[in-house]
């Protein structure tokens, strides 16, 4: 095979797939790789070389690898929202399997630069104990006390790639990703997060009528919610620069979860009433401190949460309106 300039594991994802846009749109040669089968891709691109292949599997990575290639943006996980993450911890370390082999076969096959995807999942928990909280800077990760299961991973993946870095002199670059929503993500099922989970429960009430609307725990723990399209431009920065430690790639605008459904519903035009209800909860706090990515890329993401709701539930509605009808997808 002859070097392409871009392999994107987890293509067949969320923000696999808008990834694979963005590098399309400019021009680059993309292999996008999934362990799904095509159908159920959220996107498909035509111009891209789409492959069907387990990269937690030693060779099926370096066949996605062979013929080396540009820039590698290993994306692939097996991860959800935290009604995923806190009951399927075993299947969430098991990803190990998919960094360690994807980083193995793109430093065999010499790659120029190599992302991996990690989380604000991977700061110490008790950092974010408190509604009201100080914004995680990227040294808050230590000492390590990260979500279970899921968060573990992605601390210790992100430590094997710096390892790599240092021992091999492969290019490794690093985000942690805060709470990423928008179109063409996953809205049901049970591994969507509360912006897509809201957008449904709104898109619902406006089209049964009922309008109660059940929320996990009291509503008052707080997020920062990151568009797809900043965490898009933050992937292709942080990957392309030459900051080469955990940088954070997350919006500093934060919100109670109840201010998150409000602002759902007030876009849908509709009066919703909530339950309270008990759900997966994670931490009671957590906002993105984008001083270090301020100072090394002169950029933040700044999509207004307003606005990527707005485009959003527009996108859950359309979809919530074709499961309705028994329609598949309308991507
Ligand atoms: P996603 O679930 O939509 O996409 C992940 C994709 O990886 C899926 O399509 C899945 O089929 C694929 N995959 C899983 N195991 C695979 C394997 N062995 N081989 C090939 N493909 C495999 O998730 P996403 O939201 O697009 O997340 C992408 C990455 O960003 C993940 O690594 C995730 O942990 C990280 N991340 C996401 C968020 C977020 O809010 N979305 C936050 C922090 C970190
Ligand atoms: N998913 C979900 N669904 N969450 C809900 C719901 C619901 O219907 N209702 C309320 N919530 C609350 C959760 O209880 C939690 O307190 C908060 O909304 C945010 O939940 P999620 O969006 O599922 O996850 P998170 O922000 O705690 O963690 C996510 O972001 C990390 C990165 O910032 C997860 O997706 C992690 O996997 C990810 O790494």
């Amino acid at each position: 095979m002859a070097k392409i300039d871009a392999v994107v594991t987890g293509a067949g994802g969320f923000i696999g797939g808008h990834l694979t846009k963005a590098l399309l749109a400019e021009g680059k040669t993309v292999r996008a790789v999934d362990i799904k089968p095509l159908n159920e891709w959220y996107q498909r691109l035509d111009t891209a070389e789409e492959v069907v292949a387990d990269v937690s599997l030693l060779g099926e990575a370096r066949s996605v690898l062979d013929g080396g290639a540009g820039e590698v943006f290993n994306l692939a996980a097996d991860m959800g929202g935290m009604g995923f993450i806190e009951n399927n911890k075993a299947a969430c370390m098991l990803s190990v399997l998919t960094s360690t082999h994807v980083l193995m076969a793109a430093k065999e096959a010499g790659v120029d630069r190599f992302f991996y995807s990690s989380s604000a999942c991977v700061y110490a928990a008790d950092k974010q104990t408190d509604a009201d909280i100080v914004a995680l800077k990227e040294e808050d990760a230590y000492p390590a006390m990260p979500e279970d299961g899921y968060g573990w991973e992605k601390l210790f993946s992100e430590r094997l790639a710096r390892h790599f870095r240092e021992d091999y002199g492969i290019a490794t670059r690093i985000a942690r990703f805060h709470n990423i929503y928008g179109p063409n993500g996953t809205w049901d099922g049970g591994r969507e997060k509360a912006p897509a989970a809201a957008c449904r429960k709104v898109a619902h009430a406006v089209l049964t009528g009922n309008h109660e609307i059940e929320i996990w725990g009291d509503g008052l723990q707080t997020r920062s919610f990151t568009y797809v399209d900043d965490c898009v431009d933050g992937i292709l920065r942080v990957t392309r620069g030459d900051f080469d430690e955990p940088i954070n790639v997350g919006s500093s605008e934060v919100v109670t979860i109840n201010q998150l459904y409000a602002l759902v519903a007030d876009i849908a035009g509709v009066e919703i009433s909530y339950k309270h209800v008990p759900g997966a909860l994670g931490v009671r706090g957590r906002n993105s401190d984008n001083t270090l990515i301020l100072k090394e890329f002169g950029w933040e993401p700044s999509t207004r949460l307003r606005d990527g709701i707005a485009r959003t539930y527009a996108w859950i509605l359309e979809q919530a309106k074709a499961k309705a009808a028994g329609l598949a997808y309308t991507n």
